[in-house]
């Protein structure tokens, strides 16, 4: 089977580096990859979202499907535009994407679903005003999401009232996120402890796929700017049975039913963004693709032909999929650029060691130059390390951080360790 993966980042060199493991792969492509995919594969100069560049290549190289890694060709139709040219694409279609699309949407189709989210009311220009009095009847702090996408800025919490329907006014009026923040959703804040859960679909049957959970902010002890996410835990010690069950009672099940029930039965990788809020899963976010870097945190656990998962997505045959996980803890490092979040110098040449047996290193912002490898962007080189032990995979981890060069190297030390504290109140 030939397939062509869309994207550069960690997510996309660990979807390669499963696939590249498949006997059954015959050509890999990637658009447009990054220094660890052209190990895989071979990487190809292609806009994804330019769907009509993306179908010439398919055809001239006889691409039997494209796996979408993230969620803009999927929200942009991907999938609609390729099954009028008979083209299988492994994603959701348009209508389903929207559930990562649109806030307003998401929270919609939840309620009709009985999904278990946060109370919320959407607002628009048309009543901004009364937007303003509903903020005053809601306890702080206040929780303001632009519908759209926005580049995973546009979510603001605030503890203070005017600062609030400040935001509101900016978001709508002001169009602070452009049309993305054309409607806003301000919904109750959930207290709790964020974690992500994936389950896969392919329309008529579904799988849980296990848990995560990522550090976003860029400092250790989560403190400074939210990032792409700096690191990652899977599983996540407070998911246990019990907890993972009622994901998937009370989450997976019924999203995945209430897309079949409106005429689009979800194909794809679905990622449930949960507060846990004591013991009970509340949606935060829907995402409709695998996360990043929590997929490089999951993938080296996860024992499946991955041609043949994502074969099932798009043409269906889940059932038959065998399946299993790793039962040790993967705990995942991402070494950024300086400056990261803000801006960054691109271009510095690495020194990236052998990985060690219980490692992995997925590249994301770098590339192959004729002088090797250097770097490409904010977040360079997601580090994965499996053990038994959480805090000895993160050490395994940290190790061989400090064995990568380039100039301004940056990382938290601290992933994992709040889940061990966690851990130890617990017993
Ligand atoms: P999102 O872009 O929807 O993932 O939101 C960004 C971040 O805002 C989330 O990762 C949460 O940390 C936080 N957040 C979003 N919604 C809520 C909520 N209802 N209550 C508390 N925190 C929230
Ligand atoms: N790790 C969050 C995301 O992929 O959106």
């Amino acid at each position: 089977m030939n397939i062509l993966l869309l994207g550069s980042g960690g997510r996309e060199h660990a979807f390669a580096w499963k696939l590249s493991q498949c006997a059954n792969l015959g050509n890999l492509y990637i658009a447009p990859g990054n220094a660890g995919t052209a190990q895989c594969g071979e990487n190809v100069d292609l806009n994804p979202l330019d769907f009509d560049a993306v179908l010439a290549f398919c055809q001239e190289k006889k691409i039997d499907l494209i796996l979408p890694g993230n969620e803009d060709p999927l929200v942009a139709g991907i999938v609609d535009y390729m099954q009028v040219h008979g083209i299988a694409v492994a994603g959701p279609d348009q209508y389903a994407a929207t559930l990562e699309g649109s806030k307003d949407f998401a929270k919609a189709f939840m309620m009709r679903h009985g999904v278990p989210t946060a109370a919320y009311r959407s607002f628009n220009a048309d009543n901004l005003h009364e937007g303003k009095t509903f903020l005053t009847t809601m306890a702080p702090p206040y929780v303001l999401k632009a519908d759209g996408l926005a580049a995973g800025k546009g979510v603001i919490i605030t503890e203070d009232l005017a600062e609030a329907q400040a935001v509101l006014d900016d978001m709508i009026a002001g169009a602070k996120f452009g049309k993305a923040s054309s409607t806003v959703v301000i919904e109750e804040f959930l207290h709790g402890i964020e974690i992500s859960c994936f389950a896969v679909s392919d329309g008529q049957t579904w799988r849980m796929l296990g848990s995560a959970k990522d550090y976003k902010r860029i400092g250790e002890g989560d403190t400074g700017p939210n990032t792409g996410g700096m690191g990652a835990i899977s599983p996540v010690p407070f998911a246990n049975e019990a907890f993972m069950q009622k994901v998937a009672e009370r989450i997976a099940g019924p999203s995945f039913e209430g897309m079949k029930k409106e005429g689009h039965p979800f194909k794809g990788f679905l990622f449930m963004g949960l507060m846990n809020c004591g013991g009970e899963p509340k949606v935060i976010e829907y995402n409709v693709r695998m996360g990043d870097p929590e997929t490089e945190a999951l993938f080296p656990r996860l024992r499946v032909n991955m041609v043949d998962l994502v074969n099932a997505i798009a043409n269906g045959g889940l059932e038959s999929v065998v399946m299993d996980m790793d039962p040790r803890t993967a705990a995942t490092v991402f070494l950024v650029s300086a400056g990261y979040p803000g801006d960054i110098e691109k271009g510095k040449p690495m020194l990236i060691p052998e990985a060690g047996a219980q490692t992995h290193f997925f590249h994301a912002g770098t590339k192959l130059t004729a002088e090797g490898v250097v770097t490409n962007g904010g977040r360079v080189l997601a580090i994965t390390s499996l053990s038994q032990d959480m805090a000895l995979a993160a050490e395994i981890s940290l190790h061989a951080a400090e064995e990568v060069k380039y100039e301004g190297k940056n990382y938290r030390r601290d992933i994992g360790k709040d889940l061990l504290k966690l851990q130890h109140e617990s017993i």
